[in-house]
């Protein structure tokens, strides 16, 4: 075994949403003081931590045939002499820690999503006692005290390995108490918590001052942040937007996910009075069916939904929306699945996600009589699916003709050009020269394609990093991310 002071290998894999990739930057941060440095390979690393999403089904699966083949790797490396340490971490651990080490007894910590600041303890603690450690309480202490400084760049899906922790995930609020009848979120991630107004600055400081020039704040229930300020009152999101955008050389503010009810006022004028905030906002509605919404436990109805909408657009005439449907929820008729569609039509969604209904233990739902057939909800999400391909498409059509402030990530698909992302979420591609990759410029956006847009820099113009742009018009689920 290396000993403690030498440089050891570190793989992680992840799953599932953007606070997961924010979570598995975070547990190599607080790694790296025992020597672990990030590695491409299982192969090469002395411990692999599997960051785990429980959201829909078969993330359990996975899990179990990843460590099918960590095994095997392990196996291998033993006979090198080499030992290798195998986590899990994420949602799946937390819901299934005992199974996982009954399947999998060569797996020797899991942790859950509130535990990672004691990672280093755990893995002093597997090392001597050459057993099992389960970490998944929900700990009194909260994790970001005791968490180092954010020192690695995170894997944002978009950004480029050319300009690592330009775009930055910074998590302000985790967890939920609203209990949707279809989600474990609750039960994995645990009650609804905010972290103090200070901790959060002194962090996006932080991220900009390594680079970070766009920062997408990240909660479950994002909107619902009220975090202790310095004065000792709760600020809102709200509140938190303004003081950030007070950090020069932050451009880029986003935030994600938020739910309908906890839009409230302060917010929508933000998207009217803060250049930072971008016109784009992923408000997930599930469904257009006042009966499902209900059924769901939404607490809101379609029509409540449509009139937020109103009242964001008109702070915010380009503000690009996004939302999260699920087809097939026990009970969800042919009527209840027209008003979605209707509601779809009526919203028109720049993109959006969409899902079948995948019952989890323990939630209401799994529960709940009036099962939807497989074969019937396969329907609707391909019929949903196509409405939404078609909006994509159409909303992208409609940005040809506008100018907008692009933020340039990394190199294009072919030489000679760049890509970055407009205002919108679109990655967009111009041809260009890579010095303007971590810079801002306007271009005319020119084509569109279902997915992306591309266009022209204008005049080759770059913006300076002190002025603001003056810009005539201005989603969890990932696939596996390595690390
Ligand atoms: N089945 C299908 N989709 C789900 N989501 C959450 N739970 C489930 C489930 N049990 C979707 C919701 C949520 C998104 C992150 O995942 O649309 O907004
Ligand atoms: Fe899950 Fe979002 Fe509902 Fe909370 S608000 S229970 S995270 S779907």
């Amino acid at each position: 075994m290396s000993s403690p002071n030498s440089t050891k290998g570190l793989h992680v894999i992840t799953w599932g949403c953007q606070m997961n990739v924010y979570d598995s930057a975070r547990m190599t941060d607080v790694l790296a003081p025992l020597g672990y440095r990030p590695v491409e390979s299982p192969d090469a690393a002395d411990m692999v931590i599997l960051n785990t999403c429980h959201i829909r089904d078969r993330a359990a699966e996975k899990v179990f045939s990843e460590l099918g083949r960590l095994r095997l790797v392990k196996r291998e490396r033993a006979d090198q002499g080499r030992d290798t340490v195998i986590a899990v971490a994420g949602c799946v651990a937390q819901a299934e820690g005992e199974e996982i080490t009954r399947r999998a007894p060569y797996v020797d910590i899991v942790l859950g999503p509130q535990t990672y600041h004691r990672l280093p303890e755990m893995v002093a603690r597997a090392a001597r006692a050459g057993g099992k450690v389960i970490e998944t309480d929900f700990p009194a202490e909260q994790k970001f005290d005791f968490l180092p400084e954010a020192i690695t760049a995170q894997a944002v899906p978009g950004a480029s390995a050319a300009a690592p922790g330009l775009t930055a995930f910074l998590t302000v609020q985790e967890g939920c108490d609203k209990f949707c009848s279809f989600c474990v979120v609750p039960y994995t991630r645990g009650a609804e918590s905010s972290r103090p107004v200070a901790s959060v600055l002194a962090e996006a400081r932080h991220l900009v001052a390594r680079g970070a020039r766009e920062i997408t704040l990240l909660g479950q229930n994002v909107n619902a942040y009220h975090g202790t300020g310095p004065d000792g009152s709760d600020w809102s999101l709200a509140r938190l937007a303004h003081a950030l955008a007070e950090i020069d050389g932050l451009w880029r503010i986003r935030y994600t996910t938020s739910h309908p009810r906890d839009m409230d006022d302060d917010l929508i004028a933000a998207h009217r009075d803060l250049p930072q905030l971008m016109p784009f906002l992923h408000l997930p509605v599930q469904s257009g069916s006042d009966r499902m919404l209900s059924a769901m436990n939404r607490g809101h109805t379609a029509d409540a939904y449509r009139r937020l909408v109103d009242r964001l657009r008109a702070a915010r005439p380009d503000l690009a929306l996004s939302s999260d449907f699920i087809v097939g929820h026990p009970g969800e008729t042919e009527a209840d699945f027209e008003a979605t569609l209707q509601l779809v039509r009526d919203i028109g969604f720049a993109q959006a996600f969409s899902f079948k209904y995948s019952p989890r233990p323990g939630t209401p739902a799994a529960g709940a009589p009036l099962r939807v057939a497989e074969s019937v909800a396969d329907q609707r999400l391909q019929a949903l699916q196509a409405l939404l391909r078609e909006q994509q498409a159409a909303f992208n059509a409609d940005c040809v003709g506008r100018r907008a402030e692009v933020l340039f990530t990394g190199p294009g698909r072919h030489p000679g050009q760049i890509a970055g992302r407009t205002p919108w979420l679109q990655p967009i591609h111009v041809e260009g020269g890579e010095s303007l990759i971590g810079a801002r410029a306007l271009v005319d956006i020119r084509a569109a394609a279902t997915n992306s847009v591309s266009g022209a820099l204008i005049g080759g113009a770059r913006i300076a990093p002190s002025q603001t742009s003056e810009v005539d018009c201005l989603q969890p689920a990932l696939e596996d991310h390595r690390a």
